[in-house]
């Protein structure tokens, strides 16, 4: 087999021999990860995927049957732009950096190795998942979902390996050695820790935290290390898939509960076999809370630094602002003060996490009116909603304190009297968890989901996605 069949990419390969070989040697223990960690019981079924096959605008994916471990994970970056600029920042302007800047090295190295933990992370979360498919069609986008986040850490593993030497080559091991939810080596993220072990979780994992790396993949595509931009460039371009999974899954669940609504005289969707709103709420409030941590603290001078050296840029930096440096100009956000929250106004530089923060939330509000729409249409008066940024936070200027789901502040016992009201509990997870049997009959589905409106890249709905 030669080598572009073993590693497909568009980074000439072929030519960088000590690439090459760094990569050679990862690619069996990558194989041996996916094999032990990734999708279990279903290795073996041929999957109707997308490849990346080139990064052209059109035709860049390939569909038809593969299976998973013969699925040709690759690297592909943008093509390079001739003469391209660092776009932000104190060297706005200057020409671009094709190698690591010295004195970021270590924290650059930090940025891609936690983006890369979160690509093999996420398919130890959802490794169970297919055994409870509502259907084939969602199957198989589970196992795309799958497979292009192990593409996206071959991504990472490309920069580390050529970028970086042998630091470089030790995290690019340690991403395949850490597993999520291990107590002894667990994955670097929270969120990424958190179990998905029911498809209420999957599509509110992909729905919300997909959709930061969305953010964060949007912010480092726009940075002045123009490897690192040209490989998260890419990777959007797929990351778009998952958010749609996401959105339309639980934009279906809704659907289908406000259909089972309407047949009960008393709403009692548990009669029917439906996911109640309730419960859907409390996901949301779960997932949103758990994913808002993922973009740092609101203030932070990490974020000032790395924009000052034009690493990591604000989402859209070059078409939604004028001002590149952004050294003057001051952000005010709520901190908590003396048991009371109170104004505190930073520099800008030093609150770009909330503003992409803040960016994100927006772009979340947009899922739960497209859901709450679902709801209208289905003639059911009440709504879904995003809890406040403050609720159930872990890392910042909100942890350690305790918010209701509208951000007022209370004390740890009044959250711990209302807590089963506003997160998952044990109950409600074993109810979702009891509603989740496999339906794995061409063009059949669950009772607890509406079907997609249509299929995947003009395939009906009733098609033999996965051949089982
Ligand atoms: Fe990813
Ligand atoms: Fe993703």
């Amino acid at each position: 087999m030669n080598l572009y069949d073993r590693i497909p990419n568009n980074v000439n390969l072929s030519e960088d021999k000590r690439l090459q070989r760094a990569l050679e040697k990862w690619l069996p223990n990558f194989l041996a990860w996916w094999h032990d960690m990734g999708p279990e019981g279903f290795q073996e079924k041929e999957v109707w995927l997308r490849t990346a096959v080139d990064v052209g605008s059109e035709g860049w994916a390939h569909f038809d049957y593969v299976k998973m471990p013969d699925y040709r994970w690759g690297i592909f970056l943008e093509p390079a732009q001739p003469d391209a600029k660092v776009g932000f920042g104190d060297n706005y302007g200057q020409p671009a950096y094709q190698e690591v800047p010295g004195e970021f090295r270590n924290a650059l190295r930090r940025i891609i190795v936690t983006q890369g933990d979160t690509e093999p992370a996420s398919v130890e979360q959802q490794r169970q998942l297919g055994h409870t498919c509502p259907s084939l069609y969602d199957l198989r986008n589970l196992f795309q979902v799958n497979v292009e986040e192990g593409r996206h850490l071959w991504a990472m593993v490309y920069l580390l390996h050529g970028y970086f030497g042998r630091d470089g080559r030790d995290e690019a091991d340690a991403l395949l050695e850490r597993r999520s939810g291990n107590p002894d080596k667990p994955r670097i993220l929270e969120a990424f820790n958190q179990p998905c072990d029911d498809w209420l979780n999957f599509f509110a994992f992909t729905m919300f935290t997909d959709r930061d790396g969305k953010y964060q993949l949007s912010a480092l595509a726009e940075s002045g290390f123009e490897p690192l931009a040209r490989t998260c460039k890419f990777m959007l371009t797929e990351e778009a898939h998952h958010m749609f999974v996401g959105d339309t899954g639980l934009s279906r669940v809704v659907k289908r509960t406000a259909q089972l609504m309407k047949q009960n005289p008393n709403e009692d969707v548990r009669a029917l076999g439906g996911i109640p709103l309730d419960i859907i709420q409390k996901y949301i409030n779960f997932w949103f809370s758990y994913s808002l941590d993922l973009f740092g603290g609101e203030i932070s001078s990490n974020s000032a630094d790395f924009f000052a050296a034009g690493l990591k840029g604000r989402f859209k930096e070059q078409d939604q602002y004028t001002d590149h440096v952004a050294a003057e100009g001051s952000f005010t956000l709520l901190v908590v003060e003396d048991g009371k929250l109170v104004p505190r106004e930073v520099p800008l530089r030093n609150a770009l996490n909330e503003i992409l923060r803040g960016e994100y939330v927006k772009d979340c509000e947009k899922g739960l009116a497209r859901w709450n729409k679902a709801l209208a249409d289905e003639g059911i008066s009440e709504r879904l909603f995003l809890p406040n940024v403050r609720f159930h936070r872990h890392v910042g200027e909100y942890a350690g304190h305790y918010f209701d789901l509208e951000g007022k502040l209370i004390t740890k016992e009044e959250f711990e009297a209302a807590k089963s009201e506003w997160l998952p509990t044990m109950e409600d997870r074993e109810y979702v968890g009891s509603l989740m049997k496999p339906v794995t009959e061409v063009g059949r589905i669950a009772n607890w989901i509406a079907p997609p409106a249509t299929g995947i890249k003009g395939k009906p709905f009733e098609f033999e996605y996965v051949r089982l």
